[in-house]
């Protein structure tokens, strides 16, 4: 019953779209009529509002953290692994905006900096250092996200390496549209308003 109630308040907590409220906020207009029509920080940023997409990151990463960390303190280790599964399962699925949702990068980086530091901490860096150097925020996602099971590997144990396994699995899955993109050579440059 306790891991039921920990996977809820994890769903409903990666549920919250800040892209979307972050847009509003800032009168930037519907996030899903701009750019790659994604809910996520790199799309709040197609707008040209710095500061929108830093608080849609802070605050999509920060849920996936706090999930994590409640469910700990709460529930345990165990508790923490539920809680990083559903967070992302409700960033990518979210209820308040009818199951569409995000591509889970910021989340998934928050789940895994609050599961273990060193493995999300490297998570991070790897997606900097391949953004920095190809400014495809897709890619610099994908290359973090299957590198983390092995981080985790390290940093963690084997059994969070699986959880992170499933999590990369969706993240893969939720950016079809950008490998596409990317072997086409029509993938979009942080940072820029049209494609290429
Ligand atoms: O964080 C999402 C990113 O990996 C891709 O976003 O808007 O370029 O599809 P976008």
């Amino acid at each position: 019953m306790t891991l039921i109630l920990t996977a809820a308040f994890a769903y409903l907590l990666g549920s919250i779209p800040f892209g979307i409220v972050m847009a509003r906020v800032f009168g930037l207009g519907d996030l899903r009529q701009i750019g790659s029509g994604n809910i996520g920080a790199t799309n709040v940023l197609r707008t040209g509002n710095k500061l929108a997409a830093f608080l849609t990151l802070l605050g999509d990463s920060g849920k996936g953290a706090a999930a994590v960390l409640i469910a700990r303190a709460l529930v345990g280790e165990s508790g923490a692994g539920i809680a990083a599964l559903f967070a992302m399962l409700g960033h990518l699925y979210p209820v308040f905006l009818r199951f569409k949702g995000g591509k889970g990068v910021a989340t998934f980086l928050g789940t895994l900096l609050a599961l273990s530091f060193p493995a999300g901490l490297l998570a991070c860096a790897t997606w900097l250092l391949v953004a920095l150097a190809t400014r495809f925020s897709s890619l610099a996602a994908l290359t973090a996200a299957l590198l983390a099971p092995i981080y985790t590997a390290v940093f963690y144990h084997l059994h969070g390496a699986l959880l992170v396994v499933v999590l990369t699995a969706l993240i893969f899955f939720k950016h079809r549209e950008n490998m596409a993109r990317l072997r086409a050579g029509t993938e979009t440059k942080i940072g820029s308003k049209t494609k290429g």
